[in-house]
């Protein structure tokens, strides 16, 4: 039972088991170095699941960062529709994520680096996502997942970025492969991945054309660049105006953002053109509806879903560095820029919730952390 001698701050005893399976006391002496310290950090919280009076403003009890980790002082975390679902206890959170703070996204400043850490430095304005307990003012996330934040951008500003670009980009640039000239379809156009997708698709040269059932937001995204803006109909089925207008005013589209899912089901399959590609992001419009396989057969399209929370850390990894290689510059040449549409400080998370769950939000809502 060697050990070295240090410095010695506060001193317990402990009960361990020898080689020899007998039970003996020793002291453990806390010293300057090997003590594992203990970091406060607020957070918002839920103890039970419901509605948005469920948050409440709490605390929790962090430890030094692990090897390769960074600890980050959240400036703002941003909303996302997950967070809604894990509230009410429709959401299970992956595995080592505390399942009572919702939160996949932040952005703030590295204060405490981990052993075997090299990608960041203490001071480094950092955003990304994460499995959960995004709602926290202090967040330990693995270095390699963070995003160095573009040059001369608030870190508030960047709390919009992380979920919305991330989840836009990978599925329009890297899975569907939108290429100039080709024309997107974006469903709800107005939301925080939906004018993220917009932006990303005119970075590229692509046409754009959006839906949304909120003409103000058909507004906004067409003062944001949008080609052709769509007011939908309500939640009926078999609400194909939509699909109609979309043929007539720019014929079949190349790759569809459907941020919508089983309602605008049928009206999808209408507008495919031939080699397609139909990103299924998000399904609040429900998850079942028919489909006729032919479609997809004489046009040659393929239908593909995806999803950023479930994928395992060392693809976040790979995501994150590619997205700082890739789609940062852009913000830094003014070709993107976050979508701000809301900022409450983060004890009223449960109004930010309410305007969320009530479609009012244009872009991202965020939380701030003071
Ligand atoms: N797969 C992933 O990894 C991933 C990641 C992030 C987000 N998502 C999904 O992507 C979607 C957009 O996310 P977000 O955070 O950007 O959302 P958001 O900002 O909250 O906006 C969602 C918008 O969708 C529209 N909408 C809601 N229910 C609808 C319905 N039943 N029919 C038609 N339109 C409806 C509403 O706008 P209108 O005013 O136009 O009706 C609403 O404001 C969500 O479904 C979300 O779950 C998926």
């Amino acid at each position: 039972m060697g050990g070295r001698t240090c410095p010695a701050t506060t001193a317990t005893i402990r009960r361990i088991r020898t080689h020899a399976n007998r039970t003996r006391e020793i002291i453990i002496v806390a010293t300057t170095d090997s003590a594992e310290q203990k970091t406060r950090s607020r957070c918002i919280r839920f103890d039970r699941t419901g509605g948005p009076e469920v948050l409440v403003l709490g605390e929790r009890a962090l430890s030094d960062p692990a090897p390769g980790e960074v600890r980050i002082r959240v400036t703002a975390a941003g909303l996302n529709r997950a967070d809604l679902l894990q509230r009410m206890g429709r959401y299970p959170t992956p595995p080592g994520f505390d399942e009572s703070i919702p939160g996949l996204e932040y952005a703030g400043v590295v204060e405490a680096t981990g052993p075997d850490c090299f990608l960041r430095s203490i001071g480094d304005p950092v955003m990304g996502i994460v499995g959960g307990e995004g709602y926290s003012e202090r967040l330990h996330v693995p270095e390699r997942e963070t995003i160095r934040v573009p040059a001369d951008m608030p870190l508030l500003e960047a709390g919009a970025i992380p979920e919305a670009y991330l989840t836009a980009w990978d599925a329009l640039e890297r899975k569907a492969g939108l290429r100039s000239g080709e024309t997107v379809l974006i469903h709800a156009v107005g939301s925080g991945v939906g004018t993220a997708a917009l932006q990303l698709a005119r970075s590229v040269g692509a046409r754009t054309v959006g839906t949304s059932r909120t003409p103000e937001k058909v507004e906004r995204a067409l003062a944001l660049g949008l080609d052709v803006g769509l007011v939908a109909g309500d939640h009926a089925s078999d609400d194909t105006t939509w699909s109609e207008r979309v043929l007539a005013e720019v014929g079949p589209v190349d790759v569809i953002l459907d941020l919508v899912g089983a309602s605008y089901l049928a009206g999808n399959q209408a507008v495919l053109g031939r080699h397609a590609r139909w990103m299924v992001v998000g399904v609040p419009g429900g998850r079942k509806a028919e489909i006729d396989l032919r479609t997809l057969m004489s046009r040659r399209a393929r239908i593909e879903g995806t999803v950023l929370r479930a994928r395992p850390p060392e693809e976040k990894a790979l995501l994150a560095r590619e997205f700082e290689r890739v789609v940062v510059p852009r913000f830094e040449r003014g070709l993107l820029q976050p979508v701000v549409g809301k900022v409450f400080p983060a004890e009223e998370a449960p109004e930010a919730h309410r305007l969320m769950e009530a479609n009012r939000n244009w872009g991202k809502i965020l939380l701030r952390w003071d």
